[in-house]
């Protein structure tokens, strides 16, 4: 039986993992983690993340042939494949800060690989890390080794949450990596089989690594700049009257531009966009391509101004001032089907809020009120580095209530702020949420999931994302 290990139980160690056991029976997993908590929950009833499909998955290989684990180093020993799929956060100090990915997770699981590996190994780049990371990883396996022969191979994830496990079944094609030498052909073939027992041969695509490196940095970047396109159009299209789902759909149907990901919003969020396109920057300055650095940077700057739009759009409509105001909000989340906060436009817009001393009620249906009290209290950059976790205003926990429902929070409001598109939201009775607030009775979709036309006959008075005002 093939072993298995994966180092890093998170949003995207753990569902791979579970998927790979799923549709390999004769591959034995197990994935580890240096956080007890994690593996903990991994092993209960309650996993510890939400991502629809991933509960029955999980129970039904559980302790067959997927295993959790804190015993880091004893899987490592026996396993012939290792994944490593650790954080890759943007560096917060020194060199880079602000920008370069903070591989120092990556490394300790590299020395740690050195340490302990007595037989050959082949050793999976899951996380997303810089163009030529393989490289450095070699230098550390290699200068620590004991005439163990170690081959990396990059194999970068695609999957998205709220979807994972749907994108892990059917995925649009799996990349793999590797060294252009007879070894390293040999590792690109024994991962391919892993993965050929569930997805045809043609989409299993195969490469050099640093070209797998990269392709992930591209994919990222390029959806990620869809969305600034759109939300810049947003923008005009509130100057002008049009309305950007009209245009998004106009622009969408030309076959060659296509009409996914032109959804409009408050500004894209989660743990990698902004991460991994700050990261794909400061390569392009270390490389003196300072033209390429900018164009990509006007992404990260263009989600910004959207974010901060959104607030400068309730404040100034709230007669220039949300002091003292409730204001509710509506999805804390990234994405709808995710419990996930990381990077939510939500943090940016509730501190701009909070910035002009509003009183927040939020409602999310998967968020916790821990959750949204340490996001709100926690700088930039540092929600992934546990360590420096700095409150920068401990007042506002005072300003911040969580409600249990959408019409609990809206109570008393004098605004509702739409910042996540759970399906729940198209559905409720707002003219009981009209009711209950205070009049005029203002409402902000950041997602573009209202029927516009239908609140103003409620007599709210509408803003929604580009659309006219
Ligand atoms: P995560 O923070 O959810 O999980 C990372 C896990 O690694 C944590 O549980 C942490 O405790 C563990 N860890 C860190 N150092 C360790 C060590 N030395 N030994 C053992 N465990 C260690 O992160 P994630 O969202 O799963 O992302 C992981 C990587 O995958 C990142 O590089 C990210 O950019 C990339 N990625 C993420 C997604 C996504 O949707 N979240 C999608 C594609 C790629
Ligand atoms: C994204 C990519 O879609 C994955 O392919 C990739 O593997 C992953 O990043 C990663 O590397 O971490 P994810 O961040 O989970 O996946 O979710 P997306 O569906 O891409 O949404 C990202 C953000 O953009 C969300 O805040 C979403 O609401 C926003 N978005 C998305 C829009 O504002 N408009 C759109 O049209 C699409």
């Amino acid at each position: 039986m093939v072993k298995i290990c994966c180092i890093g139980a998170g949003y995207v160690g753990g569902p791979t993992m579970a998927m790979i056991a799923y549709k390999c029976p004769d591959v034995q997993v197990v994935v580890v983690d240096i956080s007890a908590s994690r593996i903990n929950a991994w092993n209960s009833d309650h996993l510890p993340i939400f991502e629809p499909g991933l509960d029955d998955v999980v129970k039904s290989c559980r302790n067959k042939n997927l295993f959790f684990s804190t015993d880091v180093e004893a899987h490592i020993a026996d396993s012939e494949i290792i994944f490593v799929s650790v954080n890759t956060p943007t560096k917060t100090r020194g060199l880079g800060a602000g920008k370069a990915a903070d591989l120092t997770y990556w490394e300790s699981a590299a020395r740690m690989i050195a340490d302990v590996a007595k037989t050959d190994k082949i050793v999976v780049e899951k996380s997303t890390v810089p163009v030529k990371t393989a490289e450095a990883i070699e230098k550390i396996l290699t200068h620590n080794s004991k005439g163990v022969n170690f081959q990396i191979l990059s194999n970068p994830e695609f999957l998205a949450e709220g979807t994972a496990m749907d994108d892990l079944a059917k995925p649009d094609r799996v990349l793999i990596g590797g060294r252009e030498t007879p070894q390293g052909q040999k590792a690109v073939a024994a991962l391919k089989a892993v993965y050929a027992k569930w997805i045809p041969e043609n989409q299993i695509i195969t490469m050099n690594l640093w070209s797998a490196e990269l392709s992930k940095l591209a994919a990222n970047a390029f959806l990620a700049q869809r969305i600034s396109s759109i939300n810049a159009m947003s923008a005009l299209c509130e100057a002008t009257g049009a309305d950007v789902t009209e245009v998004a759909y106009a622009v969408g149907k030309d076959t060659r531009i296509g009409s996914r990901f032109l959804n409009a919003s408050v500004g894209f969020g989660g743990s990698c966009f902004q991460k991994d396109i700050l990261n794909l920057v400061y390569i392009c300055e270390c490389n003196g391509l300072p033209e390429v650095a900018n164009y990509w940077r006007q992404v990260v700057q263009i989600n910004d101004y959207q974010k901060a739009r959104f607030v400068n759009r309730v404040v100034a409509s709230m007669f220039n001032t949300v002091s003292g105001k409730k204001i509710a909000v509506l999805g804390f989340a990234f994405k709808k089907d995710t419990g996930d906060t990381r990077e939510t436009p939500a943090i940016d817009v509730c501190l701009g809020l909070l910035g002009d001393k509003a009183q927040l009620s939020i409602y999310d249906p998967q968020v916790t009120e821990d959750q949204i009290g340490r996001d709100l209290a926690t700088n930039k950059f540092d929600w992934d580095h546990p360590a420096h976790l700095v409150p920068t205003d401990p007042t506002a926990k005072k300003s911040v209530t969580k409600a249990s429902n959408a019409y609990e929070a809206a109570k008393g409001a004098h605004g509702v702020c739409i910042m996540t598109e759970w399906d729940e939201f198209k559905t409720l009775d707002y003219q009981k949420i009209y009711d209950g607030m205070e009049k005029p009775a203002f409402f902000y979709d950041g997602r573009n999931v209202i029927n516009v036309e239908a609140l103003r006959k409620i007599g709210f008075i509408v803003y929604s994302v580009g659309k006219p005002l």
